[in-house]
């Protein structure tokens, strides 16, 4: 048996194959099937990372025109969602409407036949920004926007239906990059929730609804909107740094650092830092990039932590317009692909996933008639 301090929740084991993404692998660091982060983030888009992720190649210039206008004629929501959106109440959290939404959605559109998985990833892929917007201007401004958009990228249409505006080639770059470093971390929490739906043979929705709720959580997908709600609370650096300090002594948990398998920097963080910096710039707001700083400092000097992916990217969707409860939900944007990915993995080479426990509660009992209980 492994060293149980070790393998808590399961850490450091090994639970499957994938060929889709190495995790902090040595050598080889963060690349998806075979491609490193930092190429990915700097020359290709979102749309041809996930087409990458989705075929298991590179697009050619005209695949990837073809699957842009494919993308694009996919953002529609039929009828029902619409109106499931409208009857959701405008305070639920949008992680809870995206799960909703991906729930109605299969009811209205079942995959059926293992066989339409390809066109249910894209689908998903390309309405999941069209829903979560829908709800979101519905209910904040009483609005039932056009969802069809005629911006070519994911991002810009996510930033049009935001703002009512095509956004700056500037702000549009810096979310396609994000959903780029979003897009698929191998067996982390949400995609192995995805990986064991699918092992039951299930459908892809039911897969895709599970892993939304596994990457709501705090210590998962929510950690972006934890830490800015913690970025805007202090006026000064000096502040951040005495406060995190105290949070600290009380053990308290700081969001958006640390990480279950990168020990000594999360290697999406540096593209955060460095647009979160072009982006306070372009938004003449110096402070919040200095807080960030500060808290990042404070937490390397006193405990060795680095900001994960989560923390500069909180920054990065403020400057750019973005209310923060929004900010998980452009994860499962992004993740959609990876999540998709793994659920067409799994399938292609199944086996049901279920692992032992080790039994820790009482001895065989004689059973005790009611008469006789405490
Ligand atoms: N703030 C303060 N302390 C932290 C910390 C953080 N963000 N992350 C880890 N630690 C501390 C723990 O308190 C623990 O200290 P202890 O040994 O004195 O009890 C130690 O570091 C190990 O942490 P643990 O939570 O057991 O490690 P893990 O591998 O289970 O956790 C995370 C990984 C990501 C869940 C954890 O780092 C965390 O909760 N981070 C904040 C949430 C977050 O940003 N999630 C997004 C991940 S991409």
């Amino acid at each position: 048996m492994g060293d149980k301090k070790k393998t808590g929740g399961l850490a450091g084991v090994s639970a499957g194959e994938t060929k889709l993404c190495t995790v902090g692998k040595e050598g080889a660091g963060l690349t998806y099937l075979g491609y490193d982060i930092y190429d990915l983030a700097d020359n290709a888009s979102f749309e041809e990372v996930a087409y990458l992720l989705l075929y298991g190649k590179l697009p050619n210039r005209k695949e990837l025109a073809a699957y842009i206008k494919t993308l694009k004629s996919l953002r529609g929501l039929p009828d029902q969602v619409k109106q499931v959106l409208e009857m959701i109440p405008g305070d639920t959290h949008p992680m809870d409407v995206m799960r909703s939404g991906v729930s109605i959605l299969g009811n209205v559109e079942p995959e059926g036949d293992f066989s339409n998985q390809q066109k249910v990833a894209d689908r998903l892929l390309a309405c999941l920004p069209s829903m979560l917007l829908y709800w979101h201007r519905f209910h904040a401004d009483g609005k039932r926007i056009d969802v069809e958009t005629d911006d070519d990228s994911l991002s810009g249409h996510f930033l049009h239906m935001l703002h009512d505006k095509a956004p700056s080639e500037l702000h549009r770059k810096s979310l396609d990059t994000t959903l780029i470093l979003y897009a698929e971390h191998e067996f982390n929490a949400s995609t192995f929730a995805a990986r064991v739906i699918t092992g039951t043979l299930s459908d892809m929705h039911s897969a895709v609804t599970g892993a939304i709720g596994a990457l709501r959580g705090p210590l998962h997908g929510g950690a972006n909107e934890a830490a800015m709600e913690l970025i805007q609370k202090f006026k000064s650096p000096q502040d951040a740094t005495k406060a995190v300090l105290e949070m600290l002594a009380r053990k308290d948990k700081i969001m958006g650092f640390g990480h279950r398998v990168y020990t000594t920097s999360d290697p999406r963080n540096s593209v955060n830092k460095k647009m979160s910096k072009v982006l306070s710039k372009d938004a003449s707001d110096a402070h919040l990039y200095a807080v960030s700083e500060a808290i990042e400092k404070v937490m390397w000097d006193e405990k060795k932590l680095f900001a994960n992916a989560d923390f500069f990217a909180a920054t990065v969707y403020h400057f750019m317009g973005i209310p923060t409860y929004l900010f998980t939900p452009i994860f499962v944007c992004s993740r959609i692909t990876g999540w998709a990915a793994h659920v067409m993995e799994q399938r292609s080479n199944n086996k049901l996933i279920r692992p032992a426990a080790d039994y820790i509660g009482p001895p065989l009992q004689k059973w005790l008639p009611m008469e006789k209980r405490a």
